[in-house]
This record gives structure tokens, sequence and C-alpha cells, in this order.
């Protein structure tokens, strides 16, 4: 039985482990001894939900107490790493939320951490569980594209999804690091695992010009907007369709001023909403990626290009399309022919992802043949090429990963 605490209680953390873990699934296997989170009240509801263990007012005070054998960190991006360093000098393992953290400089603490502590960070990529990138993988290694040369990935978030991080702490960079750091961690990691490179040099542009001060029609926060009933963002904390909201941050925020229903079209918000990445790996593959925040529907495209061929791949999760039952693989080879295959779409949050990776992490019981599992330089690897996409934004210039990372 391997016992854990959870830094962070908020949706992830509850959704993601502390409802899981404390299902009979797992009640041979785990168990969550403790949870610490600056809101409490937060918290308290997250243990109440979650089994009933302790809240505690002290991070440290809980790994002193505990002893766990893993930390689970699911905290705001910007402090993964504060809670990571010390959890490992505690000689504890950790699972950390994506992206591990966001920026060089605290990513090399964090791998130094982990060399002096003998322990382990495992990094959430939830998208490589997901059947359909699996069998992407699959095809890949089997060699159906011949080498792969070149991979074009168009990732759109809707204006229910992508405006959402712009209401709340994602909207600032000294928080999330962007959405390169924040979403796109997950989209430079399947890259990284299908290419099964790393990357070496990043340039990039991103600007804002959806969200943000864009028009004189906004206010602070929903809740209390002037234009609640002509702003198409209109988002009802109170009253709204899922209770969690209501109950875990707006009858929360009184004790630390989290704000989950900030304006979209605050002039405070730092971040991009549009984004375009090149990258080029050390394998000498290219990847041409783009990120907007701002589609009518959600979803992706990518094309894989090898010396023996193309796969046009893709998913809609919102609006047309959306309603398929299966996802498909489109693979063009060299003697003209065009051959599908089919992909079940899986049930379950993240594309059925989540189920399976709580279930290796936790039980363990599954083989990993691809490589799902990903470790902290998975997670370096992934993070650092949205950091070095930030710089590349700002200096307007070619940054090289390797300079970003602190070789022990
Ligand atoms: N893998 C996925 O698909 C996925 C999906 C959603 C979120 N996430 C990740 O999970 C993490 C949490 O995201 P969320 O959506 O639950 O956010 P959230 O805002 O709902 O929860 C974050 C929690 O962190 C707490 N917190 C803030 N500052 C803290 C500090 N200094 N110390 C301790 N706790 C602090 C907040 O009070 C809050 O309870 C993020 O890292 C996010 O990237 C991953």
């Amino acid at each position: 039985m391997k016992r854990y605490v959870i830094v962070g209680a908020g949706m992830r953390g509850y959704y993601m482990f502390g409802k899981r873990i404390a299902t009979d699934a797992y009640k041979n296997h785990a168990s969550i001894e403790g949870i610490y989170d600056v809101n409490s009240i937060r918290a308290r509801e997250f243990a109440k939900d979650c089994g009933g263990f302790p809240v505690y007012d002290d991070f440290d005070k809980m790994l002193e107490e505990v002893k766990p054998d893993y930390v689970i960190v699911t905290t705001v991006d910007c402090y993964h790493h504060e809670y990571i360093i010390k959890a490992l000098e505690a000689g504890c393992d950790v699972i950390s939320e994506k992206p591990m953290t966001i920026d060089a400089e605290k990513c090399n603490a964090i791998l130094e951490a982990e060399k002096k502590s003998g322990k382990q960070v495992q990094v959430t990529f939830n998208m490589r569980f997901m059947p359909y990138m699996q069998r992407v993988k699959q095809l890949i290694q089997e060699g159906l594209v011949g080498e792969t040369l070149s991979i074009d990935l168009e990732w759109h978030l809707d204006t229910r999804h992508g405006a959402d991080y712009f209401r709340r702490w994602h909207r600032y960079m000294e928080k999330s690091g962007g959405l390169l750091l924040h979403k796109s961690t997950h989209h430079f990691d399947i890259v990284n695992w299908w290419l099964d490179s790393y990357p070496e040099e990043v340039s990039a542009f991103g600007t804002r010009r959806f969200y943000g001060p864009t028009r004189d029609e906004r206010g602070e926060r929903c809740l209390t907007c002037d234009y609640k009933d002509s702003c198409e963002y209109y988002w009802d904390i109170e009253d709204g369709d899922d209770p969690f909201y209501k109950r875990f941050y707006f009858e929360a925020e009184k004790e630390d001023g989290y704000i989950r229903d900030s304006c979209v079209f605050d002039e405070k918000i730092n971040i991009y909403d549009s984004m375009a990445v090149q990258v080029k790996y050390k394998n000498d593959a290219l990847l041409t990626y783009s990120l907007i925040a701002h589609s009518p529907y959600e979803g992706w495209r990518a094309t894989i290009n090898g010396t023996q061929g193309r796969l046009e791949i893709g998913e809609v999760y919102s609006g047309h399309g959306s309603e398929s039952k299966n996802n498909t693989i489109r693979y063009y080879n060299r003697k003209g022919e065009l051959i599908h295959y089919t992909i079940p779409k899986a049930s379950g949050s993240h594309g059925g992802g989540d189920d399976k990776l709580i279930r290796m992490l936790v039980k363990n019981d599954l083989a990993d043949d691809m490589g799902c599992q990903a470790s902290s330089m998975d997670g370096a690897m992934s993070l650092l090429i949205g950091a070095a996409a930030n710089i590349s934004i700002r200096d307007k210039k070619v940054v090289s990963i390797e300079s970003l990372l602190k070789r022990p």
C-alpha cells in the first residue's frame, strides 16, 4: 500500500487523483494521508469528498508527520518546483502535473534536486495514454512513414475552453508561463514522444489580439459585470451548470482572493492568444506548431511526413464533427495509395487517458510497452520548448535548448 499526500486542492487534484484514489478500485493500492493548499476552505471540501484525510496548514509539517511515499503536485504551475524540490529533499517520490514547471531556471533546480535525492519525478502526460495517440506512435515505430522528416501540428482551443484560461491564474505569464507552457507542454511532449527525439532549437512568434482590452464593454468579473446580458463570454460562477465552481472557488475566494470568473477582456492579461512555433529536433526532424485560444470549435490537426509517406490525423472535440464515434488516420504511401486506419474513440476524461494514467501510476499493473510513463527529463524537454519559445518571442531570436539546460 503506497501512501500519498496532495498539494493543490483544485479541480485537477480533485477529479484526477482525490476522487479516483478514493474509489474501491484503488483501496488496496493507495491511501491519501493528507492535503495542503494555501486555501484551507478548498482543502477541507476536497478532503471531505475524497476520504476524510487530514488537512494541513503547512506543507513541511505534512511531510514530517505523514512521511509519504509519494507527493502529488497539483498546484498552480509556477509553484510546482517549490513542492517538488521539498518533497525530493524529504525523501519522497513525486507525481507532478504538467507542466513540470514554467521556466528553465526552475526546471534546472528540479533536475538537480532529483539527482541529489536519488528519488524520482514523474510527469502526468495523459495524452500519451490516449489510444489514438498511441496508435500513431505505433505506426511510426513500425516504420509506416519511414524516417520522420517533419510534423505540422495545429491546436485550436474554442471560445469556451480557450477563454477559460483568460479568466484565472493562467492569464498571467508569471503564474502559468503562458499557454506555450501551460497547454502546449502536452503537445510538445506528444511530438517528442512520437519522434523519439528531443528538441534542439526553437523560434516563435506570439500575439494577443482577441482577449485582453480589445473591447470597451468589460468589467472586473462576470459576477458583477454591467454587460452580463450582452457579453457572449458571460459565465455564471454562482448558479451555472456545475456546482463545483461555486463550492470550491466562489465560496472559498474570501480566504485567498482567487477570482475564478475574471473578465477575459481585462487589461492585466499578459499571455498570448495566438502562437506560432518552429522546432528543430536532434534527429533533424522539423516541427511547425500553432496554438490559438479563440477558435469557433475545439480540436487539432496534424500531418506527419516521412521518407515513405505521410499520415494525416486530427480530432474535433467540440462543434461539427465531434459526434463521430471513431478517429481515423489517413496514410498516403509513395505508390499513390491512401489507406485508412480506424480507432474507436475511448470514453472517459481526456480521451480515456486519465483512467489509464492513474492505473499505471498507482496500481502499476499494466505493461508500459510504449514508454508512456514520463520522466523528469521528458517533462523538461517539453516545457523547455515552451520556455525557449517565450524567450524567442521576447528577444526575437532562435533559442537553443542546450543553452537553457544546466547539465549536472
Ligand atoms: N493533465 C491535464 O490534463 C490537466 C488538466 C487540468 C489541470 N492540470 C494541471 O493541474 C494543476 C492544477 O490545475 P487546476 O485546474 O486544478 O487549477 P486550480 O486553480 O483549480 O487549482 C490550483 C490549486 O492550487 C492552489 N494553490 C495556489 N497557490 C498555491 C501555493 N503557493 N501553494 C499551494 N497551493 C496553491 C490553489 O488554491 C488551488 O486550489 C496545474 O498544474 C494544471 O496545469 C492538468
